[in-house]
């Protein structure tokens, strides 16, 4: 086994049809409704480096894509699948890392979020930051919303108008994240010099 994961490009629009099918089938396994997306939507996500595929070899292992929500300023990582064959091996962890990264490199202000019933994705995004919030911290974007349509619990998020539902809400906010650790070089070179640095006595008269 030697799998890579690529920021996709036009060269891997020829996986789309099956992504979109493992994405289905693996939806119909879990008797949960999804945002169906079309092979069409998937190339796009390629073509514009909004996505990410793993690969072992020429063989599918995972993907993950990038949407944008409220004027961009709201991103989600939605459609993570991995194959069944690549299970419990690390495999999403990795996607994960990689689409939050590309999410963090073209949109820096936004705010990334998800909701799920699913552990697996409440254990990584916790480990990547977010935190648990209420429906009202997301984004209100129709279009957002839409996706929960193909759910068979929308008639809960209908009833609760789009406040609550099963899933939980997770997000990302950049604004909250610690500032980034100073360098090497400022630890070990700057740090010690302000360190001997003392008042200078005063002189008694
Ligand atoms: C969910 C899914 C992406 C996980 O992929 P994976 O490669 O097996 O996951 P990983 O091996 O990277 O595991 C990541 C973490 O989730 C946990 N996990 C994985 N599958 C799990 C499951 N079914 N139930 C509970 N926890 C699970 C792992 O134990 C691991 O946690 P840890 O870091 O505490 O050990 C995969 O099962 C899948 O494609 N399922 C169908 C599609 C789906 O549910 N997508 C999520 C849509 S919101």
């Amino acid at each position: 086994m030697n799998v890579e994961i690529h920021i996709a490009n036009s060269s891997y629009v020829g996986y789309a049809q099956e992504i979109c099918d493992l994405i289905y089938e693996s939806a119909q396994a879990r008797g949960t409704g999804i945002a169906r997306r079309s092979a069409e939507y998937v190339a796009e996500k390629m073509n514009s480096g909004h996505a990410v595929i793993a690969l072992d070899g020429d063989k599918l292992v995972g993907f993950s894509y990038i949407e944008t929500f409220s004027h961009k300023r709201f991103v989600a990582n939605s459609g993570l699948i991995v194959h069944p064959d690549y299970r419990n091996q690390g495999m999403a962890k990795k996607i994960k890392r990689k689409i939050f990264d590309l999410s963090r490199k073209l949109y820096p202000n936004a705010k990334i979020f998800s909701i799920t019933t699913g552990l697996a994705v409440m254990k990584m995004n916790t480990e990547l930051g977010f935190k648990p919030v209420t429906f009202s911290e997301l984004t209100d974007d129709e279009e957002f919303w839409k996706g929960c349509q193909g759910c068979r619990n929308y008639d809960i998020l209908q009833r609760n108008n789009y406040k609550m539902c099963l899933c939980t809400g997770l997000l990302y906010d950049p604004k909250d994240q610690p500032p980034p650790q100073a360098s090497s070089f400022a630890r070990k070179v700057v740090k010690p010099v302000v360190k001997v640095r003392k008042p200078k006595k005063i002189r008694k008269k």
